[in-house]
């Protein structure tokens, strides 16, 4: 028997045993901080797919993840780490809540490097903003790990870019999360998916902004099936 320890708003995540975690993809989409959700069938086995693949090509390009395998349908199993409660932010276009917070900066200018950017993972603060002074003197990360973050984090955008711009489609911006592991090694953990990456395919989203904005759940299922098409996802 897998014991749920977690149920966020997209995700379950099932105790495997002491050193796996299984983490299932729900078929819902919310947006608003959870205030708007629907059904949305195919959504958890197509956002599944892509965490597998994009884990898989970073793991192929000497990135270390959690990820060890997908059930070929809504689950994947990883290792069970020690998580770092902040959400790493990597930006190459202005969007989102940086232009909330930076309105004189037009939308979807290119930067001229990517932006990495630190939040509190915390829905009743609303994912606060951090600096790197915040964070270190929080205790949440010591300076090597920090900069091992942000080396991670900018290699990740790197190859996700290479990858996404062969096959014509634009990465404005995406969110890591990491963890440690039992030996103490930092490891890329969470998802990536359309829930967690901004994608452009001539100027059309093929992620959740297209729900966020307020498209139906079932024209978002049709968005990550044709990101899967594209990428050769099966
Ligand atoms: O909303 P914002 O512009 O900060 O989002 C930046 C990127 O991080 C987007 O690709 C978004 O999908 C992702 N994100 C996420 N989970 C959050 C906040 C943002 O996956 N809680």
């Amino acid at each position: 028997m897998v014991e749920l320890i977690y149920e966020g708003k997209a995700k379950r995540v099932y105790r495997l045993n002491d050193d796996e975690l299984i983490i299932e993809f729900k078929d819902e989409v919310t947006a608003l901080d959870g205030l708007r959700r629907e059904a949305a069938a195919g959504k958890g086995r197509l956002a599944a797919a892509q965490t597998a693949f994009f884990m898989n090509y970073l793991e192929r390009n000497g990135v270390r993840t959690h990820f060890i395998n997908w059930d070929g349908d809504r689950r994947i199993t990883v290792r069970a780490l020690r998580m770092v409660p902040i959400e790493v932010i990597v930006r190459n276009y202005a969007y989102g809540s940086f232009l909330r917070r930076m309105p004189m900066v037009k939308p979807l200018t290119r930067f001229s490097k990517p932006l990495v950017e630190f939040h509190l993972k915390s829905d009743e603060l609303h994912d606060p903003l951090l600096t790197t002074d915040d964070l270190i003197e929080a205790g949440l990360l010591g300076r090597e790990d920090l900069q091992e973050v942000i080396n991670t984090s900018l290699k990740v955008n790197d190859l996700l870019m290479g990858l996404l711009g062969m096959h014509g489609l634009t990465l404005l911006d995406f969110k890591l999360e990491f963890g440690f592991s039992r030996d103490g090694r930092l490891l890329l953990a969470d998802e990536l998916s359309g829930d967690t990456m901004r994608i452009l395919k001539e100027g059309r989203h093929l992620d959740k902004e297209l729900f966020r904005k307020g498209a139906s759940a079932v024209d978002l299922v049709k968005a990550y099936a044709e990101l899967n098409t594209l990428l050769g996802i099966s």
